[in-house]
């Protein structure tokens, strides 16, 4: 079987509980401080549990969160720039002590997802966190409002997961970092290349993933489902548009679709780096960053989430990003480029915003073909007209 590639930290994390253990600790749990969590925390407890966010083992001590936020890098100098945090209540964290095991239970179902074992309880600075972390304390910013609504008190500790969340609808396509990895070797694909997104795959992803696919084994199509902000098109849509793409232009021996159950930040470049050590995680050994990768409105440059990349060494990294220019398709070329290859000017470049492509398809309309493949318009289209759309 081919060798992939190593997780991040060198070993893939498993914090799954099962069988006559996970029965103990489940019984033991009950008698537990309860912890309510949400389905952001459940979805990160989750990723950790099953080695997503490897080297993480739980949610960050004091010592790893002011290292990761000042510096990206966990106290022991591994490379990791998103602080994966457990906030608390002031009123619970009195009642907690160092040492303490604490039941992490879902709040809408009641659910024992897991269990943290209590290193750590400390205050933040929340506002620090977002200029670090966000490079913004605005908050209108999707993150930084997010972050700034949670309490600022913090509980770190290593994490057991005793249940794990059911996806309402493609649950064939969710696959554990430890499923994908076994699945790449057996496949025979010495690379493959990640591909984070939040959106429908239009032609300039496709253009970019597969000029990857050209120098690599394979592509792993890997959206995220986890939260999103509420004008984002719904996961349950896209993975319609994902699906009927793939059948129609991707050859099936040399894409994997499985997705990536976490909530998006918006946090642009450390995001960036962030969904590159996930994505070694589940044996990808390139990753795609394309323009304003996990970005929102004006809050970074166009390439910011390629430049942080020089801030770390190849070996740090482990994974190779590959970088794209803003990519568009050209009247006069009459087909898909980037300033890279084409010679023309902003005029002979189609552009559409994402708020103008969301307008046509709402109306009922396909945006140009050299911009969205008709099959996939057809399904968003069909898409937008479930009620959330319909504003
Ligand atoms: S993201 O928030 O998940 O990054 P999106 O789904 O739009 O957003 O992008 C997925 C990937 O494609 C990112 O790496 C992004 O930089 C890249 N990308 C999106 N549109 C373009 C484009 N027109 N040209 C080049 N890269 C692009």
């Amino acid at each position: 079987m081919t060798q992939t590639i190593q997780p991040h930290g060198g070993t893939l994390v498993n914090r799954l509980v099962g069988g006559a253990e996970r029965e103990a600790l489940l019984k033991q749990a009950e008698g537990f401080y309860q912890l309510k969590i949400n389905a952001w925390t459940i979805s990160d407890l989750d990723l950790i549990g099953v080695g997503a966010f490897s080297p993480l083992t739980g949610f960050l001590g004091q010592e790893d969160y002011v290292s990761v936020v000042e510096n990206m890098r966990l106290a022991n100098g591994t490379v990791w720039s998103i602080p994966i945090t457990l906030s608390v209540e002031d009123q619970v964290a009195a009642e907690l002590s160092q040492g303490q095991d604490v039941a992490l239970v879902g709040e809408a179902d009641g659910v024992i997802y897991g269990v943290i074992r209590v290193e750590s309880i400390y205050q933040v600075d929340q506002k620090n966190e977002a200029v670090k972390v966000f490079k913004t304390d605005d908050a209108a910013h999707p993150g930084v409002q997010k972050l700034f609504s949670r309490p600022n008190t913090y509980i770190g500790g290593a994490v057991q997961v005793l249940n794990r969340p059911q996806p309402e609808k493609f649950e064939e396509f969710y696959y554990d970092p430890a499923v994908t990895r076994q699945i790449f070797a057996e496949k025979g694909w010495r690379t493959v290349v990640g591909f984070q997104t939040r959106n429908p795959v239009h032609r300039a992803h496709e253009y970019i993933q597969k000029s990857a696919m050209e120098i690599v084994d394979a592509l792993f199509l890997n959206p995220l489902v986890g939260e999103t902000k509420s004008d984002d098109i719904s996961a349950d849509v896209r993975m319609r548009s994902y699906l009927v793409l793939l059948e129609n232009y991707y050859p099936k021996d040399r894409v994997f679709l499985g997705v990536f159950p976490a909530a998006m930040r918006y946090a642009g470049p450390r995001e960036a780096i962030f969904h590159a050590m996930v994505r070694k995680n589940y044996g990808c050994t390139h990753f795609i960053v394309g323009r304003d990768h996990a970005g929102v409105g004006d809050y970074y440059g166009t390439y910011e989430a390629q430049e942080i990349f020089s801030n770390f060494t190849a070996e740090e990294l482990g994974i190779t990003p590959l970088f794209f220019e803003h990519s568009f398709f050209c009247t006069k070329c009459g087909n898909m480029a980037s300033s890279k290859t084409c010679p023309h000017t902003k005029e002979d470049h189609m552009h559409l915003s994402g708020t103008k492509v969301r307008a046509l398809l709402r109306d009922g309309q396909c945006p140009p073909p050299q911009f969205t493949r008709p099959e996939v318009a057809e399904v968003l289209i069909e898409g937008m007209k479930e009620p959330e759309y319909q504003v």
